[in-house]
């Protein structure tokens, strides 16, 4: 059996282009998955270029592709907030502005979809930017109110729990109806691979799926992207990004994210992103390589991982999922990958409700995030902050937040003593 993630895989994936252990850390999430013929490899090339690409409104002489920004966005591009691929880095209290986070927002009810019913006045999400002559909606904010948690051998640390408020905004009140998720850009690296994973496998995990519209075919499909697992493939995860964080549209998603009362907004010209640049992105996000595990053999890091399981942390950051079809490197086709998901949604407990639902998902359900790669975030750039909303700045403090479905697992946690703990944490800082 190949394995990816852990030992053998290390072994089959090794070689040119692919992070290891003494590689750049600033590199570990920008690697492609071995092996892939030319084409792919020139489209991985070419998105990796798109990805990182600064959007202009145009007319542009010198960058005929990439004119279409706006008229609303969130940032230039997508790299501004999957940092070096990784995770965005969540604000502090002194500048509170959420750069590399989308807030997302919904009134009462459904859409034709199902979906979250978009704001009268702002849409789906805020976009903090406009192009000039549109003037942008307005900022998120966050501050911090920070308390302390005593674990059960006397260590303390402090948690920050995140308030949302909203600056300057350009349409008018929000309302007090108004539901809000604040969501902080995750990394990007690995997921080709957690796409080929079949539905059925999936299905045979312990939470509960979220069914979400897929807009090429037509009809509700297993949501598996996004932080409520809202959106159901990469093509459609992606076409969005581009249609709402940045203003480019698509064939995909062919309107600007503008709410009918904004007509200077609406009359923008379209569409901006052709089918050729969103399979590249599409490819490019699709092979971008997991990194190799540092230190498995480490005894220490063992330990860790009997405790992982032995505290229930594996019943949804499950240890196996399979390849099912991986168009791009069909070698892989069967492979044991280690992302530690199970890509399903969970009750995580009050503390972590956003008090907004999203297709079949409710305030305090979370999509399982994978684990893969969380010992080198934040060592090449990226943001080292976890949870939906970038408040955890260590893997303690996220773990110190489960609550709901995973309370007793993290109580666990919370008794272990301190050289088992160090040892569950060393097998996390491993990944
Ligand atoms: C303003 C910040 C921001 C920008 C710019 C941005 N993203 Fe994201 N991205 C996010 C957030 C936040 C999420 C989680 C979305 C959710 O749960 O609704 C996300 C999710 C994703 C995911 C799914 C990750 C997963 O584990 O499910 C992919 C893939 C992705 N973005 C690609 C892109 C691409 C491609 C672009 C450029 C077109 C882009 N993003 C631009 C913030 C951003
Ligand atoms: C009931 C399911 C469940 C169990 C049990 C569980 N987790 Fe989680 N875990 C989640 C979900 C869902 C999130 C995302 C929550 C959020 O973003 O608000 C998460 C987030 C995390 C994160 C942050 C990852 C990131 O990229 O932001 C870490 C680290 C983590 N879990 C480790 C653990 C460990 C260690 C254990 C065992 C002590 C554990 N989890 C038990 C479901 C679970």
């Amino acid at each position: 059996m190949k394995r990816i993630g852990v030992l053998l895989c290390a072994a089959m994936l090794a070689g040119a282009g692919r992070y290891e252990a003494n590689g750049p850390e600033s590199e570990a999430f920008t690697q492609p998955i071995e092996g892939l013929d030319a084409n792919h490899a020139a489209s991985f090339r070419q998105g990796s270029g798109i990805f990182r690409q600064a959007w202009i409104i145009g007319p542009s002489q010198d960058h005929p592709d990439f004119v279409g920004l706006g008229p609303l966005y969130n940032r230039l591009s997508c790299i501004a907030c999957h940092v070096k691929n990784g995770r965005g880095a969540a604000p502090d209290s002194e500048n509170g502005v959420a750069r590399t986070m989308a807030a997302r927002l919904s009134v009462e009810g459904r859409d034709s979809h199902g979906g979250p019913r978009a704001h009268p006045h702002y849409g789906a999400q805020l976009n903090p930017e406009g192009v000039p002559g549109v003037a942008c909606e307005g900022q998120a904010v966050v501050e911090y109110a920070e308390f302390d948690v005593t674990l059960s051998d006397g260590e303390t640390t402090t948690l920050r729990r995140p308030k949302l408020s909203f600056r300057n905004l350009a349409y008018g009140a929000l309302g007090p109806e108004t539901k809000t998720s604040l969501r902080n850009a995750p990394p990007v690296f690995g997921l080709g691979l957690i796409e080929s994973v079949s539905d059925a496998e999936i299905l045979a995990g312990k939470g509960r799926p979220n069914f979400v519209f897929s807009v090429e075919n037509g009809r509700k499909s297993l949501g598996r992207f996004g932080l409520k697992a809202n959106q159901p493939n990469l093509r459609q995860q992606i076409a969005n990004a581009f249609a709402d964080e940045i203003g480019v549209t698509s064939s995909l998603f062919p309107f600007e994210n503008c709410a009918p009362t904004q007509s200077a907004c609406l009359g923008a010209p379209k569409p901006e992103l052709d089918d050729a640049q969103l399979d590249a992105v599409v490819t490019y996000i699709r092979a971008l390589a997991p990194p190799a595990r540092r230190n498995p053999q480490d005894p220490r890091v063992a330990d860790g991982e009997s405790l992982f399981r032995a505290i229930g942390c594996s019943d949804c950051h499950r240890d196996a999922l399979h390849v099912a079809d991986f168009a791009l490197q069909p070698a892989l086709d069967g492979a044991e990958i280690h992302p530690y998901t199970d890509l399903l949604l969970h009750d995580m407990g009050e503390g972590l409700a956003d008090g907004r639902d999203d297709f079949d998902a409710g305030s305090r359900d979370w999509r399982t995030p994978p684990l893969w790669g969380l010992g080198l975030a934040g060592k090449g750039g990226d943001g080292a902050n976890f949870l939906h909303d970038g408040r955890a700045r260590t893997p303690t403090e996220a773990i110190l937040w489960h609550g709901g479905e995973a309370q007793a697992s993290a109580d666990a946690f919370c008794s272990l003593p301190k050289p088992q703990r160090h040892a569950l944490l060393a097998f996390l800082n491993s990944l």
